[in-house]
């Protein structure tokens, strides 16, 4: 009897427990809140719309203007699960498949989503169509030529985080970043802009509108007056859509008022990434986007170097002149390893692409094809590697932005990001497109050659091969009568007593020249 009176509040409440569970319905939107990995105290929220019938669920997963059906939705008990399938990528690649397990107790829903990566949890919460959905497209100004800023005549130089610290960027890093710039001699090399890339922003905008940041970055403003102190100069970051690409809170509604907010913090560089943009414009748009950042940081009351990031798509280099941009992507984003840095580099990614070579021509002083960040140092590469890095960016007359820990570099790294000569050439005033003297070897050694100011030419001779090659060069086919010439690697001078010079050249390696008539 005893047992029974014990037992029978329990299931009393099992029993209503049941009844609530059996009276929620899940049919509706729904955000998946999880925070973000490098805990700054904002949020990265995902959205599902959800159908229930019984304790079947079927429904949606919505990410921006993409929408996958779930599967295996059931939900009993208090108990919800279901599946996100995706295609993988390549011909016979299995699906990605994260698996939703919720938990709803005591009116509290929360969710664990287990996919490739680490298991993640967070809130599930009753939202809305709206917050689901992307906005609509904002209307957009006709196309003007912007007035261009004057800035960076040469390749800006500097450093950026993304490359390194991605989403562990904090104001330390970038203040630590600043010293070191200065202490390890990069600062007198050239580099001069230290840039903040994603994941400085707050959840939210203030009741004012005004962006915010989160705890990573507490003063903006003591940040830019640190790095200012130095002698140094300060980027940011942010997206003409509604997120950024790691989820933050961006520019989409506010880009004037953002453009302010920037200037009047201190801030000298703004990369302006495409990424949820993508969900409300379409690629014809982006040049009329552009031109509206680009406008507004002219109004803003700051020079401002501005340097688009939409992955060279749309031929952005017959427009990002125009926009007022220094700087344009001409590529999607580049790892620290050979094949991404070769096929950025050589291409083209897809048959048919076109290559930093073929648009290098569009470049003029003050606005340059960026194939993305360097990342000399990082350790996913050999020396060789990168200084085939360093010179072919410098050839190209492309951005020099180291993306490595400036606070921890080895001597080799060191000569290689401070290689004055080679920065000679990637900073010369011309700005001439390279041109390819010589392709051999089934297109693994090729040389390339830029003339610079003064009328000498800067020749790069590059193993993309698996050996190491010799690789030749006639005086003759450089178009200069050769006097003189000097190894920038070695930093010796090579005797141009011949009609050619024959390097050897280890495997993703490189020689460097700089040949003159005089
Ligand atoms: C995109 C850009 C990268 C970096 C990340 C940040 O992928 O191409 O350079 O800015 O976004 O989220």
């Amino acid at each position: 009897m005893k047992r029974l009176t014990l037992l029978f509040p329990a299931a009393l409440l099992a029993g209503v427990a049941l009844l609530s569970y059996a009276q929620t319905n899940l049919t509706g939107y729904w955000m998946f809140r999880v925070p973000q990995a490098n805990n700054d105290g904002t949020f990265r929220d995902s959205y599902f719309e959800l159908k229930q019938d019984g304790a079947a669920i079927t429904g949606r997963a919505i990410q921006g203007a993409r929408e996958t059906p779930i599967s295996e939705g059931t939900f009993q008990g208090g108990a919800l699960h279901f599946v996100v399938s995706t295609p993988g990528r390549g011909a016979n690649a299995t699906p990605n498949r994260t698996v939703y397990d919720g938990k709803l107790v005591d009116g509290k829903f929360t969710l664990t989503s287990a996919g490739r990566g680490n298991p993640v949890s967070g809130e599930f919460l009753r939202s809305s169509k709206e917050a689901a959905t992307p906005p609509a497209p904002l209307p957009l100004p006709d196309l003007h030529d912007v007035k261009d800023n004057g800035l960076v005549r040469t390749p800006p130089m500097g450093w950026n985080s993304w490359n390194k610290f991605a989403g562990r960027v904090t104001d330390a890093d970038v203040r630590g970043m600043a010293d070191a710039m200065v202490a390890s001699g990069m600062a007198k090399a050239g580099y001069v802009y230290v840039n903040i890339d994603d994941t400085w922003e707050g959840q939210s905008r203030d009741a004012n509108g005004n962006i915010t940041t989160n705890r990573k970055f507490p003063d903006m403003k003591a940040l830019t007056a640190y790095v200012h102190s130095k002698g140094l100069k300060i980027g940011i970051y942010s997206s003409p859509g509604p997120k950024t690409c790691a989820g933050y809170e961006a520019s989409y509604g506010h880009e004037e008022q953002d453009a302010k907010q920037f200037a009047a913090w201190g801030f000298d560089y703004l990369k302006y990434d495409w990424c949820s943009a993508g969900n409300i414009y379409k690629d014809t748009d982006m040049q009329a986007v552009y031109q509206k950042m680009g406008d507004a940081l002219l109004k803003a009351g700051r020079p401002i170097v501005y340097s688009l990031c939409q992955y060279g798509r749309s031929d952005v280099w017959t427009w990002g002149a125009k926009v007022g941009g220094n700087l344009w992507r001409t590529t999607g984003d580049i790892s620290d390893r050979w094949l991404s840095l070769d096929r950025i580099g050589f291409g083209p990614a897809v048959p048919g692409q076109r290559t930093q070579l073929d648009i290098a021509s569009a470049m003029k002083p003050g606005h340059f094809n960026d194939p993305d960040m360097l990342e000399i140092g990082n350790g996913g590469m050999t020396d060789d590697e990168y200084r085939l890095h360093m010179s072919l960016w410098s050839l190209l007359s492309a951005p020099l932005l180291a993306g490595n820990d400036l606070r921890s570099m080895t001597d080799e790294i060191k000569s290689i990001l401070m290689n004055v000569e080679v920065i000679a050439v990637n900073q010369d005033r011309a700005v001439n497109p390279p041109r390819k003297i010589s392709e051999e070897n089934g297109g693994m050694s090729v040389v390339l050659a830029k003339t610079l100011a003064d009328g000498s030419v800067a020749v790069g001779l590059f193993n993309r091969g698996e050996e190491p090659a010799l690789i030749p060069v006639s005086w003759k086919s450089l178009g200069i009568a050769a006097k003189t010439a000097r190894d920038l690697w070695t930093h010796q001078a090579v005797a141009v007593s011949g009609d050619s010079y024959t390097a050897t050249v280890p495997k993703h390696g490189v020689a460097m020249l700089k040949v003159s008539a005089k």
